[in-house]
């Protein structure tokens, strides 16, 4: 057998991991219901599925604040100040290679871009998806303020709107990403989020 050693280490916690699963779900969830919801048109059942889209979407935005306060309070990986690679942002920019090979533990810091990019679209995501619930189903916490307030509906159907082919995007994106990542550069990277465990090849000197 030849090849280079693969050097291991625990970079992602177990709340981190089930945070990253909880959140996903939901959005896959989120997208699927909305789908069928607008295939179905005005029937009972599509009235149904947007009831079951905002009571994911109260799961979503509960997963959401977990990952900030892990982000703000958690281990070293799990912080959002782990996240912020300017530099390296600018440096990929500058030399256009944006697409190189996984160095040193914790998030590829493209991928972070990515990954804080993200969180703020899914961020303004839930906040009209909660405009929308007390709107157009009467419920939520935004109801005392927003409640069937439908000449307002367009401010926040709109962007919810857009923002979901982000959404869509993004998750073509990530599993692209991990995909060629693992083939072009020879180590496994997807199972990161579900062991914890994270490979790097040993640096050449
Ligand atoms: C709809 C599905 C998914 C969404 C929305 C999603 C979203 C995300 C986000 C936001 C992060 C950043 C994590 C953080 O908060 O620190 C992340 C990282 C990650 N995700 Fe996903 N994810 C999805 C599916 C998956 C799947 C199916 C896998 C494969 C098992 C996966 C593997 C990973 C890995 C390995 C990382 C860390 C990569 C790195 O070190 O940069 N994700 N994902
Ligand atoms: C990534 C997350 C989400 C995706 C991909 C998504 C997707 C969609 C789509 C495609 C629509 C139909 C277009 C429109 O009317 O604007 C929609 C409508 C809606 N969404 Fe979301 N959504 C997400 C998050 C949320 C959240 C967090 C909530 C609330 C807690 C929410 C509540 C709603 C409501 C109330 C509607 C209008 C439903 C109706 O017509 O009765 N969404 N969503």
């Amino acid at each position: 057998m030849t090849g280079q050693a693969l050097l291991r280490e625990k970079v992602y916690d177990p709340i981190l991991r089930l945070l990253h699963a909880w959140n996903g779900l939901a959005i896959l969830l989120l997208v699927f219901t909305s789908q069928a919801a607008e295939a179905l048109e005005f029937t009972p059942e599509a009235a149904s599925l947007w009831r079951l889209h905002v009571w994911t979407g109260y799961a979503l935005v509960l997963g959401l604040v977990g990952r900030l306060a892990w982000g703000l309070n958690g281990p070293w990986y799990a912080r959002l100040s782990a996240m912020w690679h300017w530099r390296a942002w600018l440096t990929a920019l500058r030399t256009r290679r944006l697409f190189t090979a996984p160095r040193g533990f914790g998030h590829h810091p493209l991928a972070s871009a990515a990954y804080l990019g993200f969180y703020l679209v899914v961020l303004v995501m839930a906040l009209t998806g909660l405009a929308l619930a007390a709107i157009d189903q009467g419920r939520g916490p935004l109801y005392p303020w927003l409640g069937h307030a439908i000449t307002l509906k367009h401010l926040f159907s709109e962007p919810h709107e857009i923002l979901e082919k982000f959404v869509w995007a993004f998750i073509l994106l990530h599993i692209a990403a991990l995909i060629l990542h693992e083939a072009r550069h020879g180590v496994p990277l997807a199972q990161a989020m579900v062991s914890g465990y994270q490979y790097r090849k040993e640096e050449e000197e």
